[in-house]
């Protein structure tokens, strides 16, 4: 079988591109490789979470993560070439995630990475997982046929448990930052507010859940508007949960969980969306793009989709949370506008999208 991209010639219409990429993520606690062709259909998506092995801890732990890490790599990379019936020799390059996120979860898909690429002679590509999140917006779920694609300029809201930024996307693979969070991720605030009032870990669908049938507005807790301006606070939110919580306890009163978790989950659902909505208008934005894990929020999904006035896309909830289908996507469009990275490269895990 030859490279996709043999077949048509590297094309560098990144409306279209061509190439056939096999993608490796292991920035934060999971352990994901996946191929994607033309970076949009998935072929094959293998992930492995340690989310259980975490959840005694009540958040991630670095070291267990990295080791979890190279037990886990060699399965799921053979797990997803062989659900793509596919070779090293059929690829036309591996994509894996370079930053942001943990240093020795990261080295441990960098290394197999590049032991692939000596192996084959394919060439590497480092790929930014903020980046890797927005174009899971583009991937198509097998069976689903063809969906509404985002279109440019876009205002993506990119919201996980380590980011919270609003993003100009103007063109492929051209993005400017207008803000992000200022303390506390969205996400974390979820994990942290979940762990504080019990709900074990990962916090955000814990939250979700315990807010079915809960009051949201049965506590008024604070939104951070900042001025209106694009960047975000969480960590007065979280303080003041916590304020609720000992009052309630020393007033020995049983505490309301499904109203609290409402409460706070209506009050980022708030400041997200409002934040979101300003910035696509200023910037005259007719696409909205949410994407990373806290985008799998059911709240959150229906809000920003009631918004008419908009074309909103947000991943399916399998593609919200880490993945490698979303590098190798990435991947796709970086091999076609001519990226390749050599074998010094390095993790890279501060690396903001305005470096991009
Ligand atoms: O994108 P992601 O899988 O990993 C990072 O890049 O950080 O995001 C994980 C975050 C966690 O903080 C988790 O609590 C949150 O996404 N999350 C949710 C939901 N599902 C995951 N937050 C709110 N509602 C959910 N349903
Ligand atoms: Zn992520």
């Amino acid at each position: 079988m030859t490279n996709a991209a043999d077949e048509k010639k590297v094309n560098k219409d990144l409306k279209n591109p061509v190439a056939r990429i096999l993608g490796i993520e292991t920035s934060c606690d999971e352990t994901a490789a996946s191929v994607v062709e033309n970076g949009r259909e998935i072929l094959s998506s293998a992930v492995a979470s340690q989310a259980d092995l975490h959840a005694q801890f009540g958040g991630i732990f670095p070291e267990v993560a990295s080791r979890q890490h190279i037990l886990a790599i060699y399965p799921i990379v053979d797990q997803a070439l062989k659900e793509a019936h596919l070779r090293l020799a059929d690829l036309d390059g591996i994509a894996v995630t370079r930053g942001p996120g943990l240093p020795g979860s990261l080295v441990v898909g960098i290394n197999m990475a590049k032991g692939l690429v000596i192996g084959s002679g394919l060439p590497l590509l480092g790929i930014n997982h903020l980046e890797g999140h927005l174009y899971s917006a583009w991937l198509r779920e097998e069976g689903k046929g063809k969906k509404k694609e985002p279109k440019f300029p876009l205002l993506a809201l990119l919201v996980s448990g380590g980011h919270t930024e609003l993003i100009l996307m103007k063109d492929h693979l051209v993005y400017e930052r207008l803000g992000g969070t200022l303390d506390d991720a969205a996400g974390e605030a979820f994990d942290k507010v979940a762990r504080l009032l019990d709900l074990g870990y990962p916090g955000g669908p814990a939250i979700q859940e315990a807010a079915e049938g809960g009051n949201p507005k049965a506590f008024d807790f604070p939104r951070a508007w900042l001025d209106d301006s694009y960047n975000f606070s969480f960590s007065g939110i979280k303080t003041a949960v916590l304020r609720e919580v000992q009052q309630l306890e020393k007033q020995k009163s049983k505490l309301p969980i499904a109203d609290l978790a409402a409460s706070f989950q209506a009050a980022v659902v708030e400041v997200l969306i409002r934040k979101t909505i300003l910035a696509a208008e200023e910037y005259k934005t007719k696409d909205i793009l949410i994407a990373g894990g806290v985008s799998a929020n059911r709240a959150l999904r229906e809000q920003i989709s009631a918004q008419k006035k908009y074309r909103v896309h947000i991943p399916p909830l399998s593609l919200c949370t880490d993945n490698a289908a979303m590098i190798a996507g990435a991947g796709c469009y970086r091999f076609c506008a001519g990226q390749r990275n050599d074998l010094e490269m390095d993790a890279a895990p501060t690396w903001s999208i305005s470096e991009l």
